[in-house]
């Protein structure tokens, strides 16, 4: 029976860019959406920016522009980044949306009818400068238990121990480096512990949520009262107007669900199918629209599985089928860092490697667990190199050629019940795909690659081509070796849709459904061979890190400003979530630390193998000398910087790069890009001078 399936994937934020942490969600969801279609499934694959909240607020006033113009741009780059790497969504909405401020109003209304809005008075640090009330990650000082300074309002991350802001000895606003105050406002709340029944009947019956996530549910939230739900924040706040609550915002958690469904209202609209149809509300919801699934990394179980099942059940929509939650990427077993270059960002990544590839590994390294996905960057191109060049593609490439000029056999050979063989895994591979297990599809589908190549080892076409008499010989070894070629492209298309789709191309067969790989081709014609994937390049891999590494902030040697800067990975905790650190506050003692010197600049030179980077060569009077690497290739001409005077951090530790050590910081100002300007000292300063 045709399923009708609703996916989303987890709305990335538009304040920062997609990295390979994030593709792993994107990734494993398209791949299943791709299945579910290649079943003859209907699905729907729904996603869209997250736009709202404080930190796009300053980002978007740190850059001296709209939030609007911000999250614009935002959008264009994050659906370059999709497209590259083949994730399809059938429509990508936004937040700050028409039909997003619509679909909040009729929850609301149902939250409201409902009685579960509450009002209660909240008391929040506010800084006064920057005009607005201070959300955790935004308050820095010291921890109010065990003395350690610099922790953020919420937490803090020597001791563990859990604290309000309000707590914090000594608070700082990061936003303005000013001394918060405390304020009182209005905050409404959703009374959620009214549906405490629901909920733990929702997530503990076995059909929602995987095991794991339905016990850290009980242990942790569901043993007490549920707490009160803030969704209201006080202006300034980019986000929608609370209708009945003139000056406050719904939270940015609030509208971001919602957000899936203004995506399907936008995809019903270009489509002319009725919303009710797929996402229905009402006594009978259960019974009838389509399956609802959203694919989470674990950091926002919280909210999808308590609060978003509460806000659809109060307001009478069709509840989630299930909550695929999965783990984080770490790289070489550590936590992406921005210093190793391990923090790639999606466009990184393809100006070195195949998106295909990474594809592929994500897909033979996830489960329907919770696990974290390590990519060791050895594995990941031996793997790649080994199955795909080496069992996969490599099928085709050693035969087609041999059968181009006839075509395939008019009918297919014996193989010794090879492709028989292969058709009855199908529904092993499906059930697998189906089920998230795509380790273990993929294991299959190298499996019966394995078995296809000792055909073709055994077998030797290339042997036969001289002798006219093996002609009928090879022609059959080379249909069968097409076929069952065919076969593994049917069975990778949800990872590899580029792979099946050149796969078609050879074969004048295009690739649509999964039964393709039922039944052989024979007696069609055989295309020119072209070139399907290349061999993972270990070199490639080492530039993609480097050249990571030097877009990391504070690590390259040229300061930018605040903004300009990559989201960090998530950490838990609502506001850390919404939030991108800006600027950190440091005390004067810090920064009476910094030396700072009046520099000339006496050489400079274009450093041929980096993207970024100027080697520069300073002069701090007499014989002191600076080498220094400067993030501006691009922005200024080598030759017009000789002779300038600029401000240098001349007591930066040195720091090893690929090109050589680094002796200190030339300061910038500006958004990066192309936008960076030195910083220079007026005429009559001299070289050496310290900057005061
Ligand atoms: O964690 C995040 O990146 C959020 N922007 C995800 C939102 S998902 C949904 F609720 F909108
Ligand atoms: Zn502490």
């Amino acid at each position: 029976m045709t399923r009708k399936i609703l996916v989303t994937a987890a709305l990335p934020y538009a304040n920062g860019h997609i990295h390979l942490g994030h593709l792993v969600e994107y990734i494993q969801t398209d791949i299943w959406v791709r299945f579910q279609k290649l079943r003859g499934n209907l699905c729907a694959f729904l996603c869209a920016d997250d736009t709202h909240g404080t930190a796009i607020m300053m980002r978007a006033r740190q850059e001296g522009r709209s939030e609007d113009a911000l999250i614009a741009d935002m959008r264009d780059a994050h659906l370059r980044d999709f497209t590259r790497f083949d994730v399809a969504f059938d429509n990508y909405g936004s937040t700050n949306s028409p039909e997003n401020l619509a679909l909040c109003g009729e929850i609301w209304s149902s939250l409201r009818h409902a009685g579960l809005v509450v009002e209660e008075d909240v008391t929040q640090l506010f800084d006064v400068e920057a005009g607005t009330f201070l959300a955790d990650r935004f308050v820095k000082g010291i921890c109010p238990k065990c003395g350690s300074a610099d922790q953020y309002g919420d937490n803090c991350d020597k001791c563990g121990a859990t604290y309000s802001p309000s707590d914090l000895k000594n608070p700082v606003s990061t936003l303005s480096g000013s001394i918060p105050e405390l304020r009182s406002a209005k905050h409404l709340f959703v009374r959620i512990e009214t549906l405490h029944d629901f909920l733990n009947e929702w997530t503990q019956d076995g059909e929602h949520l995987q095991p794991e996530v339905a016990n850290y549910l009980k242990g942790h939230f569901l043993q007490d009262p549920l707490r009160d739900w803030d969704v209201s924040r006080p202006a300034p706040y980019f986000g929608f107007p609370i209708p009945d609550s003139p000056g406050n915002y719904w939270y940015v958690w609030f509208d971001a669900p919602i957000g899936y469904m203004a995506s399907l209202a936008e995809w019903c609209q270009r489509h002319g199918e009725s919303f009710d149809d797929w996402w229905p509300r009402g006594a009978d919801a259960e019974t009838r629209g389509a399956e609802i699934h959203h694919f989470i990394g674990k950091d926002i179980t919280y909210f999808h599985t308590l609060f978003w099942p509460a806000m659809l059940k109060a307001a009478g929509f069709k509840l989630p089928r299930q909550v695929h939650i999965h783990g984080f990427l770490t790289v070489d077993g550590e936590k992406m860092s921005k210093s190793k270059g391990t923090f790639v960002r999606a466009s990184t990544y393809v100006k070195h490697l195949d998106p295909a590839f990474l594809r592929y590994f994500y897909a033979s390294k996830l489960s329907a667990k919770l696990d974290d996905l390590d990519m060791n960057l050895d594995e990941f191109a031996d793997k790649v190199n080994s199955d795909l060049v080496g069992k996969v593609v490599n099928l085709a490439s050693r035969s087609a050629r041999f059968v181009q000029p006839t075509g395939l056999s008019p009918i297919y050979p014996e193989d010794g019940g090879l492709f028989a063989q292969a058709a009855a895994e199908g529904e092993a591979i499906a059930s697998a795909y189906d089920h998230l297990d795509y380790n273990t599809a993929m294991r299959l589908v190298m499996g019966l690659a394995d078995r296809a190549n000792k055909y073709i080892d055994e077998q030797a076409p290339w042997t036969l081509k001289k002798d006219p008499s093996q002609a009928g010989r090879l022609r059959d070894i080379c249909t069968v070796t097409l076929n069952l070629f065919r076969q593994l492209a049917v069975y990778l298309a949800p990872v590899l849709p580029r792979l099946a789709e050149q796969a078609g191309e050879l074969l004048h067969s295009p690739i649509r459904h999964w039964s393709d790989a039922q039944t052989p081709l024979a007696g069609t014609p055989v295309g020119e061979f072209q070139h399907m994937l290349k061999r993972v390049d270990k070199a490639q891999v080492l530039k993609m890190i480097e050249e990571s590494r030097e877009e990391a902030p504070g690590q390259a040697t040229l300061a930018s400003a605040p903004g300009a800067t990559t989201s960090p990975p998530a950490t838990d905790g609502p506001e850390a979530l919404a939030a991108e650190p800006l600027a950190a506050t440091c005390t004067f003692d810090d920064f009476a630390k910094v030396d700072m010197r009046v520099a000339r600049v006496v050489a400079a030179e274009d450093l041929a193998e980096s993207n970024k980077l100027l080697r520069l060569t300073l002069s701090l009077g007499g014989d002191d000398r600076r080498n220094v690497f400067a993030g501006i290739k691009g922005v200024y001409e080598p030759a017009s910087l000789v002779g300038r005077l600029v401000i240098l951090c001349a007591n930066l530790a040195p720091r090893k790069m690929k090109f050589g050590v680094s002796e200190g910081m030339v300061l910038a100002a500006g958004p990066g890009g192309k936008d960076i300007f030195i910083l220079a000292p007026d005429s009559g300063a001299v070289p050496g001078q310290r900057v005061h």
